[in-house]
């Protein structure tokens, strides 16, 4: 059986108080109809987890968080622990962005310890992935996927605690994407290589595409095989956008 489909929206360093009232438009277009298709799932700042959570109660749609540390508490001025947003309503918890990768500089062995701090705490970790520029253009973004993928990803992975975002570094917030083609052959390497790592549970693990994902361009990226979803930045952050994104699967 597919992997049941997920969009999740990721408000980076976005949003306020008042940008709540996107969330409540977003629980409010989240019909029956597209609550039989797709799970939606926002993850906001951490300041805006335990509103976010308080104002998503009973609309079914999940909040997470943004990162986490690999500790669960302790003198470390900044951070957010799994544990704390698991207790401020989080279910699960985007690990190894791009931009985390990038700008704090965690290597694929930090993204695998945040990962398993979450999936300690019953949050499922969303492990980002994806070449750069560069790396595509020397023909090696099969390898460094593969690479990021078996280090950043936690023994045992199943459904209920991984999902694995394929983020071409290239394609986020540039209004670039890959070929459905280049996507297709990503998703195919990583649902291989998670089922002959972790067994057949791994055919369940949901794999988002992200990288500029809007309403004009959904519908193709999320017909591509062994994408069971998106994760979006820029088009998460209205309620409009989303819920059009969301519709791909309707
Ligand atoms: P974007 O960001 O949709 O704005 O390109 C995607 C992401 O970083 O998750």
């Amino acid at each position: 059986m597919a992997p049941r489909p997920l969009v999740a929206g990721n408000w980076k360093m976005n949003g306020s108080r008042a940008a709540l009232k996107e969330l409540a438009a977003m629980a409010e277009g989240y019909d029956a109809a597209l609550r039989a298709k797709v799970d939606l799932m926002i993850c906001p700042p951490a300041p805006l987890v335990f509103l976010a959570s308080a104002a998503a109660l009973g609309s079914r749609i999940a909040i997470g968080g943004q990162t986490c540390h690999p500790e669960s508490s302790g003198a470390f001025t900044g951070e957010v622990s799994a544990a704390m947003l698991a207790d401020a309503g989080a279910s699960a918890v985007i690990v190894g962005h791009s931009e985390r990768r990038q700008y704090n500089r965690e290597t694929d062995a930090d993204v695998a310890a945040r990962a398993k701090a979450a999936i300690a705490e019953g949050l499922t970790a969303i492990v980002c992935v994806g070449e750069t520029q560069a790396e595509r253009e020397a023909g090696k973004a099969l390898a460094v996927v593969a690479r990021q993928l078996g280090r950043s990803v936690p023994e045992g992975a199943t459904p209920q605690t991984v999902i694995v975002a394929y983020e071409p570094v290239w394609a986020i917030g540039t209004g670039l994407t890959p070929t459905t083609d280049d996507v297709a052959e990503v998703h195919a390497l990583i649902r291989k290589r998670l089922v002959s790592r972790h067994g057949r549970q791994a055919a369940g693990i949901r794999l988002l595409y992200g990288g500029s994902v809007k309403p004009a361009n959904a519908k193709d990226l999320m017909g591509v095989a062994d994408v069971d979803g998106a994760l979006v930045g820029g088009a998460s952050l209205k309620a409009a956008d989303f819920l059009a994104i969301a519709a791909a699967f309707r």
